[in-house]
């Protein structure tokens, strides 16, 4: 395996992606790094086309559209395909402005509905995010929005205004980015009324100020389960540059849970738990419960993941046996994925997969090495991974790009 690790593994984080416009809209917790995926398009010959199976917040997508090229993405979040698709959308100058005069009309409506009744998300423990007097200004300010445009839609223009109030729920929120996954600060802070309105305004202020993309080409988000990616009618592609989700039990359903319940693309905890057992690596609620009933069919699984498998579940742990059945199911969704692109690839096209290694109980499952099987299996060619960056202070943590060709 050649190894090339990167002094400044930093350039390859979501910090990297903050000032640059679009890119920076949302904090998210999926989001990989624009620099890498930058390096990884400009391989590309003009006038090919990429695809990212799992787009999460779209930067593969606006990162082709940047540089030049067409792109297709695929997700299963309803949320993150909604959000990506306003993020590659095109914005006429006109279109900024009425987004501006929409937010400044909701803006004064809100401070009436104050006064009222409004509707606030079922989010467990609510108050451990927004103090009481932030979630009704929030409430009010979300009621206004929707009798002035409507709920979360396909319009792109009135998409500007609810991706501003997503970013409003998590800046006055007491959520803190400082681990792998969305954690809580110590407290929450109050908001008056007037202070919310301002913060909305700003931020519809900075997201229009960056929304102005000129491009002739085209990048789209679909919602496709990417193990079942060969149902898609699409033209064949010729570079797969993509983050799927790692082996680590996270949970983007989870991670995305305040704007999800703000924008009603969820409503009630068995929703997420049903999404989440769809999302490859998804273990939230009863997604992980249902892995003790499930059983792979015939394939034939990496010898490597055989045996990683087999040391997890000789662990002395209760729940060993449910952890080697989570990294049973992850490889296997993947090798089911693998196979049913080769279906979509041109012949000579390249995949750059960008995964992360994870350990369980002591037990090192080496992703990069357990993809390059599979792809080895399926037929793929000259399969090869090298480390992009180190992920923690876990010195046997790293993230990979695992390349290969059909
Ligand atoms: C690591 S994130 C991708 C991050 C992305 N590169 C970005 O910059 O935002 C993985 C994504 O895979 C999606 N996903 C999980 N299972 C999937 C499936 N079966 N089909 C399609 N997408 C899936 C998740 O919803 C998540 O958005």
């Amino acid at each position: 395996m050649k190894v090339t690790l990167t002094s400044k593994g930093s350039d390859y984080t979501f910090k990297y992606n903050r000032g640059l416009g679009r890119h920076g809209w949302l904090r998210l917790t999926p989001a990989y790094s624009v620099k890498l995926v930058e390096e990884l398009i400009s391989e590309t010959p003009k006038g090919k086309r990429i695809l990212d199976p799992f787009s999460g917040t779209a930067t593969t997508g606006l990162s082709s559209l940047e540089q030049g090229y067409n792109a297709v993405l695929c997700d299963i979040n309803p949320f993150l395909i909604w959000f990506g698709n306003t993020k590659l959308a095109y914005f006429s100058n006109e279109d900024l402005l009425e987004t501006k005069r929409l937010s400044l009309e909701s803006a004064s409506l809100s401070s009436y509905k104050l006064m009222g009744d409004n509707w606030v998300p079922d989010i467990h423990n609510i108050n451990r995010w927004w103090d009481c007097d932030t979630l009704l200004s929030l409430a009010a300010l979300r009621s206004a929005i929707v009798e002035k445009i409507g709920e979360p839609s396909d319009n792109p223009i009135f998409n500007l205004i609810w991706i501003s109030f997503s970013r409003l729920i998590i800046e006055t929120s007491s959520a803190a980015f400082n681990h792998v996954s969305m954690s809580f600060n110590g407290s929450t802070v109050k908001h008056e009324h007037n202070q919310i309105i301002e913060l909305f305004l700003s931020i519809v202020e900075s997201i229009t100020s960056t929304a102005f993309v000129e491009t002739s080409n085209h990048a789209q988000v679909l919602n496709c389960d990417s193990r079942f990616i060969s149902n898609i009618d699409i033209e064949k592609v010729d570079h797969v540059v993509t983050s799927p989700p790692y082996p680590n039990r996270m949970s983007y359903i989870r991670e995305l849970r305040p704007y999800m319940y703000w924008t009603k693309f969820l409503n009630h905890a068995t929703e997420a738990a049903d999404l989440d057992w769809k999302a490859i690596g998804g273990t939230w609620g009863s997604a992980t419960s249902k892995l003790k009933t499930w059983h792979p069919s015939d394939i034939d699984l990496p010898e490597l993941l055989i045996q990683k498998c087999t040391e997890i579940k000789m662990k002395d742990d209760k729940n060993a046996d449910l952890m080697a059945r989570y990294v049973q199911k992850y490889f296997y969704d993947m090798h089911q994925h693998f196979s049913s692109l080769k279906n979509l690839l041109n012949e000579g096209a390249k995949i750059d997969y960008i995964v992360g290694n994870s350990s369980f109980y002591g037990v090192k499952v080496e992703s990069e090495k357990i993809f390059e099987d599979s792809l080895l299996t399926l037929g793929f060619k000259n399969v090869s991974s090298r480390i992009v960056r180190k992920r923690n202070s876990n010195k046997e943590l790293f993230e990979f790009c695992v390349t290969a060709y059909l």
